[in-house]
């Protein structure tokens, strides 16, 4: 049975899921039974190459990933930082600029600003008030010698959906290498590794009911990246260190349990009503990116005419798990990037929120939520 946290409603699924029981029980049993390194050659070692190598094969056919090696990496971040200085690390002599969106999550962004030197710029790409990067910019960019083009899937803060899949192909036409972060993508769009078409592709475990510290980095067969840590080798010598196969077998179950684009359905279905619901008993928040194609689980609403700290601290000692921006940046009590970006003033940018949804959400959380939401914003309407 899945534990409720009594008397919390959680739409923060964005920054992190609850694991699922199917999950929690393949860990445990992988745990006990796969405990031997599976880089090792003697019975059991060999037992859990045979594990490492199952999971591998199902996951590259639940993400219909056959024309890309899976990399077994420690999550979305990791992901990012070895597909981008991986990449970078084989041009190392090319002068270029590295191109990403201006609403890449700090994994992209701060990686590729770190990776910038003398004859190798970082250029963000722009994006219009929905939070959508344009193709025409994306073109224009290309002229430049062009190290490697960096877009996200699904936005982390507004659940908008980048035009990955064309932006992939004009990468192609200029045979420049594409990476796309699609950490908020699995789970919350129907995914297909192959129609992505990204060179590289990251995805992460807890965002999908799985185990924190797992993630893949796919890597188009035939492309080349040196690696970011050295010592034994393992991964084909992509990501040495000693691979943590119960999470493996974890990841490989949450991905299995994603299932069909019904559940996607019900989730968006719940999301539209939840939206329905805010904007009827406040009829001037706004739903951010609402023009743009948008992900299943994620909305972002603005609250105007509020005070965002009142706000903020009201939402804080309530029941309700709610982000404004990033779970990673939302400490730092800056106005979100991604919104500022879209053209929010730094008031509105600060007084909007992010709900996110998962399967485990109901109804009820959904009601109790606008519930919460409607008392905090009361002194202000
Ligand atoms: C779009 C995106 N990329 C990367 C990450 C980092 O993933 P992880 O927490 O697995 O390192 C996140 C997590 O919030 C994310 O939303």
């Amino acid at each position: 049975m899945r534990r409720k946290t009594l008397n919390y409603i959680y739409l923060d699924n964005a920054a992190t899921t609850q694991m699922a029981p199917e999950v929690i029980d393949v860990i445990m049993d992988a745990e006990a039974r796969y405990y031997a390194n599976a880089s090792s050659s003697h019975v059991l070692g060999r037992e859990a190459a045979t594990e490492l190598e199952k999971a591998r094969r199902l996951l590259s056919e639940y993400l219909d990933a056959d024309d890309y090696h899976l990399i077994f990496t420690s999550g979305g971040t990791e992901s990012d930082n070895l597909a981008l200085a991986g990449i970078i690390g084989m041009q190392a002599k090319r002068r270029g600029v590295m191109l990403s969106s201006v609403t890449e999550h700090q994994a992209v962004s701060h990686c590729l600003a770190a990776l910038a030197g003398p004859g190798r710029n970082h250029h963000e790409l722009g994006v219009d008030s929905n939070g959508l990067v344009c193709l025409k910019s994306v073109e224009a960019a290309l002229r430049k010698p062009t190290l490697i083009l960096s877009v996200h899937a699904v936005n982390n803060e507004t659940g908008v959906v980048q035009p990955v899949e064309e932006i992939t192909k004009l990468a192609r036409r200029k045979s420049v290498i594409s990476h796309t972060d699609a950490v908020q993508a699995l789970g919350k769009v129907t995914f297909s590794a192959r129609k992505l078409g990204a060179d590289l592709i990251s995805l992460s475990g807890h965002k999908i009911h799985g185990p924190k510290g797992v993630g893949l980095l796919l890597v188009r067969k035939g492309i080349n990246l040196s690696p970011i840590m050295l010592g034994g080798g393992q991964e084909r010598g992509k990501r040495s260190g000693t691979v943590n196969l119960p999470a493996i077998i974890g990841l490989t179950k949450a991905v299995e349990l994603l299932g069909s684009g019904n559940k996607l359905n019900v989730i968006s279905s719940m999301r539209d009503s939840l939206e329905k619901n805010i904007l009827t008993r406040l009829p001037h928040a706004v739903v951010n990116g609402a023009g743009a194609s948008r992900c299943a689980a994620i909305t972002n609403i603005l609250i105007p005419f509020v005070n965002d700290n009142y706000l903020h601290a009201r939402l804080a000692n309530s029941a309700l798990c709610v982000s404004s921006g990033s779970a990673c940046a939302s400490h730092k009590q800056e106005p979100s990037r991604v919104l500022l970006a879209m053209g929010l003033s730094n008031h509105d940018a600060r007084a909007s929120l992010r709900f996110s949804l998962s399967r485990f959400t109901t109804k009820a959380d959904l009601r109790a939520a606008a519930d919460i939401l409607f008392e905090a914003v009361d002194p202000f309407i």
